[in-house]
């Protein structure tokens, strides 16, 4: 039988970036006979407007048995007054958490047609090409105790870092596969100077490395690795990391390259029965409701989002190259939607007239 994608368009503009999507997903079955069976369902304000939570049951078991998901975004200022176990971001997590997506992949990639656009020298930009792993399901937003106390006559915030050995080993492992899939270069980054958890991070790493001896490992302390990425990026492949300094670093990596309309991610677990591992994709922006339903959106990060699960899910990296290149053939000729607009005088095109300039591009290719 085909692979099988869910997608969830959700909320804002997902639905209008996911329509583009929907495009190229056509074009493979036609052009290159790749077929996928395709289902859709609701999540996030969307979900909550039909059945009163963001999440239905059924969509949750539909989640669990497909071999990649594809999602919009979420939420919306409708649905900031719900109760917080029915906010749409709830039905996100219900997802990252049920699939236990531990292994968050955010590229950092600057498509060359763009280097003129990021907001640092070009040098430090053409032609980057890295990814941040950042480990998504424990660390100290989710370490316990937590809360706010009193203590004596005041209050005290506390949260708790802790990780066990493997929940440190698969990260590690899923980062390590990685990098032999690309340069064969990786750089833990932690503070093993002042953090236990950091130390173990650290012991845990340069265990699993004996079992790729191909992959050229490196440590780096986290603040470090914050300098380095904004002064050098280049030097980096790919970054293992934990879930806080993930968050950071993979958001400051993020605008290395520009625009938030740009910017794919992947949320991968353990491997299914099949081999494949439990996935999600999603851009790495939310419903943006200031630009929603005005065909403004930049469809291209939830795009790069189903390029990234041809590589990852149904090893076809050559067909999610392909779909790369005709993204910057497209905006070499200066196709631009209006988040990416810098030059004078260009007028932007809509997101689904995006979507045709990059079918037109694949067909070319
Ligand atoms: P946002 O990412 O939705 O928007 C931030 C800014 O970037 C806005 O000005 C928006 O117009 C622009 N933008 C975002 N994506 C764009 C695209 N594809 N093309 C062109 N411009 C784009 O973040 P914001 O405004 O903080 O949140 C809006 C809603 O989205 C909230 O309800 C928030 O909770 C939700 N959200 C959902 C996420 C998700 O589903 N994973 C992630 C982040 C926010
Ligand atoms: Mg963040």
């Amino acid at each position: 039988s085909n692979p099988s994608i869910l997608i969830l368009p959700g909320d804002g503009i997902g639905p209008e970036v996911m329509a583009e999507v929907r495009k190229v997903i056509t074009w493979f079955g036609d052009k290159r006979d790749i077929q996928f069976d395709v289902s859709e369902d609701l999540v996030g304000g969307a979900a909550y407007d039909a059945h009163g939570t963001p999440l239905h049951d059924d969509t949750m078991a539909k989640a669990q048995a497909v071999d990649a998901v594809l999602l919009g975004a979420v939420g919306g200022p409708k649905y900031d007054v719900l109760d917080f176990s029915v906010k749409p971001e709830r039905g996100l997590l219900r997802l990252r958490k049920e699939m236990d997506l531990f292994s968050n992949l955010r590229p950092a990639q600057c498509f060359d047609a763009l280097a003129d656009f990021s907001s640092l020298k070009k040098d430090v930009v053409a032609g980057l090409d890295i990814m941040i792993v950042r480990e998504l399901t424990s660390g100290i937003y989710f370490g316990e105790p937590r809360g706010i106390i009193e203590e004596g006559n005041e209050r005290v915030g506390i949260n708790t870092q802790r990780y066990t050995e493997s929940e440190i080993e698969r990260v590690a492992r899923s980062a390590f596969e990685l990098a032999m899939r690309r340069d064969k270069k990786l750089c833990s980054m932690e503070k093993a100077n002042v953090m236990e958890s950091g130390i173990l991070w650290r012991e845990v790493v340069t265990e699993v490395s004996k079992d790729y001896p191909e992959v050229e490992l490196s440590h780096m302390y986290a603040d470090a690795g914050a300098m380095q990425l904004c002064r050098w990026p280049k030097q980096f492949d790919v970054i293992v990391t934990d879930n806080l300094f993930g968050d950071l670093l993979s958001d400051a990596a993020a605008m290395l390259t520009g625009s938030l309309g740009m910017l794919p991610s992947a949320s991968l677990g353990a491997p299914m029965d099949n081999g494949r591992p439990k996935a999600m994709y999603e851009p790495v922006h939310g419903s943006a409701p200031d630009i929603a339903g005005e065909g403004k959106a930049n469809p291209i990060a939830c795009i790069l989002s189903f390029a990234m699960a041809l590589r990852y899910s149904f090893d076809l990296g050559d067909e999610a190259t392909r779909l790369e290149s005709a993204i910057n053939t497209v905006l070499e000729k200066g196709v631009r939607t209006a988040d990416l607009l810098g030059e004078e005088g260009v007028t932007p095109v809509s997101t689904s007239g995006m979507g045709d300039a990059i079918i037109v591009a694949l067909d070319e290719s």
